[in-house]
């Protein structure tokens, strides 16, 4: 059932070619060279959604994390304001939601208690609730007016891997037809996007084949006791993500922080004990992040870079590059994330990790 993989978690991240094909299936048409999005859970709300005053992202952990790319590409994409909440502060603050607020709930499993605890809250208080689920049929899938399922498939491994990618590419599409029918974007840039969305699992897979660095990193830092992740606009979820998933299975202590951040006070942990990974793609914050880069260099941080493929500069600074290929900045952080979930997958594995089990966590966490 693991497909010859050692565990289901690496099966889950090998997978990301495919579930994210099934998330975008019968989802993106062209018709005479012009692309087209239809999300049949969500048609009939198409309306109300373009002429939304505000939406509210309510989710935790990894699916917390996805809301936040869904956050940037929301309002990238809209121009409508967006709060991400964890559902378990929100719910538990007598929240302001109005009539005409849109509420989305997005979890893997459709069954965390925090997160139905706050859609019920919504729901009284008579917002419109939309669920992000990937179990067909679970209480939020079932609980909320509308919704679009992810299809990333089952996912065992308790760390969550193909559905945060299927959870940002669900988010990139609502995003993209709510834009459309508002007419904040040009049929030919929807166009030129959804041929982008596309082409990712292509991408996917060619990074997917460049696995055997990810294990020469992990092997290099498996014995660190810290980690820092740094990451800047679309990923800076990325970077809080990249750590979620190392602390979770590896036990290793890490933290995500916007790259800009960290000389309020993080840089003071700098030292040469201290592997830090940079997402630095080529977008358009590239040059701030190469001078936070250079910071850290300064500070004889140790630098792992995941960066975009043809950029030599980059190689000057970091003693460990990893390469992902060029795509639109906005849906980079569906490639950036994968070698960060593979690198925690591997430090663990060494460390003897139970990465499918890890001690302390649930799948689906039914308590509050
Ligand atoms: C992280 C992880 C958890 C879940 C969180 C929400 O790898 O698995 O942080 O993301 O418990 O779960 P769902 O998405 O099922 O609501």
């Amino acid at each position: 059932e693991k497909g010859g993989f050692p565990h289901f978690m690496i099966k889950e991240i090998f997978e990301q070619p495919e579930s994210i094909q099934n998330t975008i299936r019968g989802r993106i048409y062209f018709e005479n060279g012009s692309g087209r999005i239809q999300l049949g859970g969500l048609a009939d709300y198409l309306d109300r959604l373009a002429s939304a005053k505000r939406f509210i992202f309510c989710a935790c952990g990894t699916s917390w994390h996805a809301s936040l790319v869904g956050e940037y590409l929301f309002e990238h994409f809209t121009r409508i304001p967006v709060c991400v909440e964890y559902a378990s502060e929100f719910r538990y603050r007598n929240p302001i939601i109005y009539k005409d607020d849109i509420v989305f709930f997005i979890s893997q499993s459709g069954e965390t208690a925090d997160t139905l605890a706050a859609l019920k809250e919504a729901k009284s208080k008579g917002a419109l609730t939309i669920g992000i689920c990937n179990v067909v049929g679970s209480s939020i899938s079932r609980e909320t007016e509308c919704g679009v399922y992810i299809h990333a498939g089952p996912e065992i491994g308790v760390a969550s891997t193909k559905a945060f990618t299927s959870q940002v590419i669900t988010l990139s599409l609502i995003a993209l037809a709510i834009a459309s029918k508002r007419g904040e974007i040009s049929t030919k840039l929807i166009t030129e996007y959804l041929h982008e969305l596309n082409s990712i699992p292509k991408k996917i897979q060619n990074l997917l084949s460049q696995n055997s660095i990810m294990q020469e990193i992990a092997k290099e830092f498996n014995n660190a006791s810290n980690f820092l992740y740094l990451g800047r606009g679309f990923n800076f979820p990325v970077a809080l993500e990249g750590a979620l998933k190392l602390k979770e299975i590896s036990y290793i202590h890490a933290e995500g922080y916007p790259a800009a951040e960290l000389k309020h006070g993080p840089i003071a942990l700098i030292d040469e004990f201290m592997p830090v990974v940079f997402i630095a793609i080529k977008d358009s914050l590239y040059p701030k992040i190469i001078s936070n880069i250079e910071e850290i260099k300064a500070r004889g941080g140790r630098i792992i870079a995941i960066a975009s493929e043809g950029d030599t500069n980059i190689e000057s600074l970091a003693e460990y590059v990893i390469r992902v290929p060029q795509i639109i900045d906005f849906f980079s952080p569906v490639l950036t994330s994968i070698p960060l979930q593979l690198l925690a997958y591997y430090i663990a594995v060494l460390r003897g990790c139970d990465v499918d089990q890890p001690r302390n966590l649930a799948k689906s966490v039914t308590v509050e």
